[in-house]
């Protein structure tokens, strides 16, 4: 019996020893004082000595107790001690270190310039009002009297999703829906999403209009020029000058192309005007009367203008951004720029 306390305190000694965590200290703990810890189990052994001996042998086994318990008390100090300083290095706060500077939002290129836009037109009387990305086939191009298989659905290259169901190519279908659903007199304005199948410098697949119309009675294309005016002296400069071409769109009649003079240089000429002084903003022109016909506006008695522009386009313009990518790829360092 002698030897196995001998044995056992040499075990016990060497792995509180070698222990390196309080973890490891406490597996000790338990192995050896724990209820059926080792130790503990040689009290009930004491049965097997003999009478006279138990009291010596009693004598041993607290010793031994003692010592693993002394032991034990002594590495978990210094253990402690060691964790408490590796944490208090860890942790350590350099109070001399400069601050980490809290980054703020700021809003997107595209929404300032579409609350800038909403603000010049509220301040003409247009409401506001959005509509869906997937729109039908009927809205965005039958009831603007572009029928299936006419010739300018090419110059909208359309995503489908199905034969009836599409990704909206112009905010112009809102047209459609709001000279569907609303009676004269109506001046509303619609920015949102569009998507066409086209990617280059200046066309992304996901790019922002902006959609303009106004019905009533006598309403002429001299309203149409000067609320384009108005708009464009308030989105770019006050000696701004806007420029109505013959065009051609289904859904207006006659339709024109509208160019102001250019923000950068004045009309003086440079590389956002291709040398020219003029850039072109927008399409436009006086609904067609068909389009009043198949949306159920009595086109005897109302007339209207309709515009339609590219916000991306307009924010490229006006702080000279070369490429509409940039629009579109959350680089901090760009969008930072425009508090
Ligand atoms: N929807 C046309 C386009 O995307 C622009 C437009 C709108 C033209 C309204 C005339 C009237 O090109």
């Amino acid at each position: 019996m002698k030897d196995k306390l001998d044995g056992i305190k040499c075990a016990a000694l060497d792995i509180i020893e070698r222990a390196e965590n309080t973890s490891q200290l406490n597996d000790a703990r338990v192995k050896y004082l724990g209820k059926s810890g080792e130790i503990s189990l040689l009290m009930r052994d004491m049965a097997t000595v003999p009478k006279e001996e138990r009291p010596a042998m009693g004598k041993l086994v607290n010793e031994l107790r003692a010592a693993v318990e002394n032991a034990l008390n002594a590495k978990t100090e210094l253990i402690s001690q060691l964790e408490l300083d590796r944490r208090l290095k860890e942790e350590a706060i350099d109070v001399t270190m400069p601050a980490k500077g809290k980054r703020t939002g700021t809003l997107h290129p595209l929404t300032l310039i579409t609350q800038e836009l909403i603000e010049i037109f509220a301040n003409m009387g247009f409401s506001v009002t959005e509509g869906p990305e997937i729109e039908s086939d009927l809205f965005n191009f039958q009831l603007l009297n572009i029928p299936k298989d006419h010739p300018s659905r090419d110059m909208q290259d359309t995503f489908y999703v199905n034969d009836s169901i599409l990704l909206r190519t112009q905010t112009s279908a809102m047209q459609a829906r709001i000279m569907t659903q609303s009676k004269p007199p109506i001046r509303v304005v619609v920015p949102g999403k569009v998507y066409r199948s086209d990617d280059d410098a200046s066309h992304s697949p996901i790019f922002n209009q902006f959609e303009g119309l106004a019905v009533d009675k006598h309403i002429t294309m001299g309203d149409l020029q000067g609320c384009l005016q108005t708009f464009a002296q308030k989105i770019f400069s006050k000696d701004t000058k806007v420029r109505l071409r013959p065009s051609y769109f289904p859904f207006t009649e006659p339709s024109v192309e509208v160019d102001v003079t250019c923000s950068m240089c004045h009309g003086k000429g440079c590389r956002v005007c291709k040398g020219t002084g003029w850039v072109e903003i927008l399409g436009a022109g006086i609904v067609n009367p068909a389009v009043f016909d198949a949306c159920g506006i009595d086109s005897s008695v109302y007339s209207g203008f309709a515009f339609g522009f590219g916000i991306d386009r307009i924010a490229m313009i006006k702080y000279g951004i070369p490429n509409i990518k940039m629009l579109y790829e959350n680089d901090m360092r760009f969008l930072k720029q425009f508090n």
